[in-house]
């Protein structure tokens, strides 16, 4: 072969080797290692062989960010995909996440749940049901049949044991 066509086949090889490593970087899965909450960029971890390979800082991607807008924060050890649209990790976005061992589903039926740290929010067909402390900062209106605490009715219609007219304290709400 003449050395132009070797030249030729070497720059086709090395080419390829350029598009298969960019295809490969198109979207993997890596774990979280580091999330700046601050600045919105977290770090992720593929298992590469022979050694493991630390990405740069990147973008996660929220479900809005307009008018609605929400943080939802990658987490240490949280499983993700990394996309980049050119094959460069320094363009990547980190995708939603998958389940893993690690991080298992936090639920196994039908409801919505979402978790996090000691908190859940589960939503039934026709209940939601929140585990954990609720502060609301604002009115709050209640509009149903009645109100409960501890098994006992605090609404507007409920009555008290124990009790005849007079200047004495009342028993517990039945
Ligand atoms: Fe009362």
């Amino acid at each position: 072969m003449s050395n132009s066509l070797i030249d030729h086949v070497v720059e086709l090889g090395r080419r390829i080797a350029d598009l298969e490593r960019r295809n490969r970087n198109r979207r993997r899965t890596g774990v979280v290692t580091e999330v700046d909450h601050a600045k919105g960029l977290a770090r992720v971890k593929f298992s590469e062989k022979p050694k493991p390979y630390l990405s740069p800082w990147m973008p996660w991607l929220e479900i809005a960010a307009g008018g609605t807008s929400t943080h939802i924060p990658p987490t240490v050890g949280e499983q993700v995909d990394v996309v980049s649209e050119s094959g460069e990790l320094t363009d990547g976005i980190i995708d939603f996440s998958t389940h893993s061992d690690q991080n298992p589903r936090p639920h196994d039926g039908s409801e919505v749940v979402i978790k996090h740290g000691n908190v859940r929010i589960e939503i039934a067909d026709d209940k939601v049901t929140i585990k954990g402390d609720l502060k609301v900062e604002g009115k709050v209106d209640i509009e149903g049949d009645h109100v409960k605490h501890n098994g006992h009715r605090i609404d507007d219609h409920h009555k008290h044991t124990d009790v005849e007219p007079g200047s004495g304290l009342s028993g517990v709400p039945e």
